[in-house]
């Protein structure tokens, strides 16, 4: 019979249809991602329960396939062990409140890396780190990944997962980005080269946007931080909060400049969203989203030189 994560990584050879190629810096590894046809169109999308849509059983997944189970689907390569994270976690954190305005302990970068002088990714904001634990074992010499979360569990999670992979280049911290990334990053030994943002928690309500991750301090931050011909890169299933995001780095263009050809098979549509994603795997939101029917809109920028 073989275990789940071996028929899933062959239902997911099976469902693989639309390739997206190398792109000419950070975003260098082939994508294959797996068309779903969607029979339920929700029209709200951020964190609503899950729907279900019909796939195309090519082996090992058959009828109808939930959220989770393409999520495992799409990180199948990385045959993570199913720890359990306990009693049920927070769906938004408050960045705001008193105690996540503490910064972060800066760490012996040479303890956490073991070179750490490699180029480094940050993604902020990186959820349960599958995404950033794909890209780490893709490049384990050529990169380093950082992966900054303010809930603490899933970082407890995701170290244990490093552990598990044995991996030397990808480090995970429990951090308020909006706290502590500049200075994380500015003693950081090697040159900042790529910044994720994916997905960020929209927070909805008018009296709680502040909380929103990206801020203009923040991405003062990172503009500053990046090396000349670092890269951007943000997407988000909600339009509004995409927007905004795109109002704050375009505001930077005396530093920053918008990439519309990261790759001749990734285009740009007519509002500036990025057709689909550079980076070679799906983030887990961008799956639940996608699943559900949604667009993802999506911007890279990068510093001029
Ligand atoms: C909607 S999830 C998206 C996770 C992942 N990027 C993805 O696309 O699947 C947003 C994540 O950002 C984290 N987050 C929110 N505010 C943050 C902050 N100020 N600093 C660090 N992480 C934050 C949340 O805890 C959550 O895990």
């Amino acid at each position: 019979m073989g275990s789940p994560y071996a028929a899933m990584a062959r239902a997911r050879e099976a469902l693989c249809s639309t390739l997206f190629i190398s792109s000419p810096t950070f975003f260098s590894n082939p994508i294959r991602k797996p068309k779903i046809s969607v029979t339920h169109m929700p029209h709200r999308l951020h964190h609503q329960p899950r729907r279900y849509c019909a796939a195309i059983p090519a082996s090992g997944l058959s009828g109808r396939v939930r959220s989770p189970e393409l999520v495992a689907l799409e990180y199948a390569d990385l045959n993570l062990p199913d720890y359990e994270l306990g009693v049920r976690i927070r769906q938004h954190v408050n960045p705001l409140k008193s105690s996540l305005l503490i910064p972060t302990q800066v760490p012996d970068w040479n303890e956490v890396f073991k070179d750490s002088t490699l180029p480094l990714m940050v993604d902020i904001g990186s959820g349960s780190g599958r995404f950033l634990l794909w890209l780490a074992k893709r490049n384990p010499t050529s990169k380093n990944y950082l992966g900054l979360e303010i809930r603490q569990k899933l970082v407890k999670r995701a170290e244990k997962w490093v552990d598990e992979l044995a991996l030397s280049n990808i480090h995970f911290m429990f951090a308020n980005a909006m706290v502590s990334f500049k200075q994380l990053v500015s003693t950081y030994p090697g040159p900042l080269v790529l910044v994720s943002i994916l997905c960020p928690d929209p927070h909805f309500k008018k009296r709680y946007r502040k909380r929103r991750v990206v801020q203009k301090p923040l991405v003062d931050s990172i503009v500053d931080s990046l090396v000349p011909r670092g890269q951007v890169f943000i997407q988000s299933d909600v339009h509004e909060v995409a927007l905004e995001m795109r109002n704050h780095f375009d505001a930077k263009s005396d530093m920053l400049v918008h990439v519309d050809d990261i790759h001749p098979n990734i285009h740009c549509d007519a509002d500036g969203w990025l057709s689909s994603n550079p980076m070679g795997i799906r983030t887990e939101r961008e799956v639940h989203a996608e699943l559900e029917g949604a667009k993802i809109y999506r911007r890279i920028y990068q510093k001029r030189s």
